[in-house]
């Protein structure tokens, strides 16, 4: 996203600033035996942030879900499935198979006890940002696709496509690039791609042709 105009948090309250501060110290602990981890979390608030400012998104909701959104991987793998287990986490499917998608889930669940004046928009976006999700809603698609692009993340050709497409398309079709791009990254890695991916998958190429239809109709 070189070239663009940076947004400061200056259109934030102090209480916001602070908020903001408290969550990033609390990520410090919560990741401090993963610093990579918390640099990518940060780096994903931000971008988020960026991401929400440039398609009228609430970019104080943004930055908190960012700065969340990977909380739960602080456990390890077999932790994240026994605590999954626990809170009744169903995916249809056995928990193994889904590991990498899990963290999202179960941040969702049990975060709002320790910061409840956070909004449950925070905490949808946090629990769709592994699976994404048939309705996604305009936050959901802002920590989706910063979770994606952040510049942290090593250049692929589909992430690059992502950047270069921010503030040029629309956020339902940079979050469509972005999830298409994930599939095609399980796809072509041989991994395991969880069934539910491909009825969202079906869902959201659904909801598109509706719309297509609608502009259609429209034009
Ligand atoms: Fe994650
Ligand atoms: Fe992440």
């Amino acid at each position: 996203m070189g070239g663009k105009k940076k947004h400061k948090g200056a259109s934030y309250t102090k209480d916001q600033q602070k908020y903001l501060k408290r969550l990033e110290k609390d990520l410090g602990q919560q990741l401090a035996s993963k610093p990579k981890r918390l640099a990518h979390s940060l780096s994903v608030a931000r971008t988020a942030e960026e991401l929400a400012f440039a398609y009228g998104v609430d970019p104080f909701l943004a930055r908190a879900a960012g700065t969340l959104h990977d909380w739960c991987k602080a456990l390890s793998g077999d932790e994240q499935v026994a605590l999954a287990r626990e809170l009744g986490v169903d995916f249809g499917v056995d928990l193994e198979t889904v590991r990498p998608l899990l963290h999202g889930v179960i941040a969702a669940r049990i975060l709002p006890e320790r910061y409840p004046e956070l909004p449950p928009e925070v905490w949808h976006a946090i629990a769709v940002h592994t699976t994404a999700a048939v309705e996604m809603s305009p936050l959901d698609e802002v920590i989706f696709v910063a979770d994606g692009i952040e510049p942290l993340r090593h250049d692929t050709p589909g992430i690059e496509r992502t950047r270069s497409l921010v503030g040029k398309v629309s956020l339902d079709d940079l979050f469509w690039e972005s999830f298409v791009g994930g599939i095609v990254y399980v796809l072509e890695g041989a991994r395991h791609l969880y069934p539910g991916t491909v009825d969202v998958y079906n869902g959201l190429v659904a909801h598109r042709a509706e719309r297509e239809r609608k502009n259609k109709e429209t034009a």
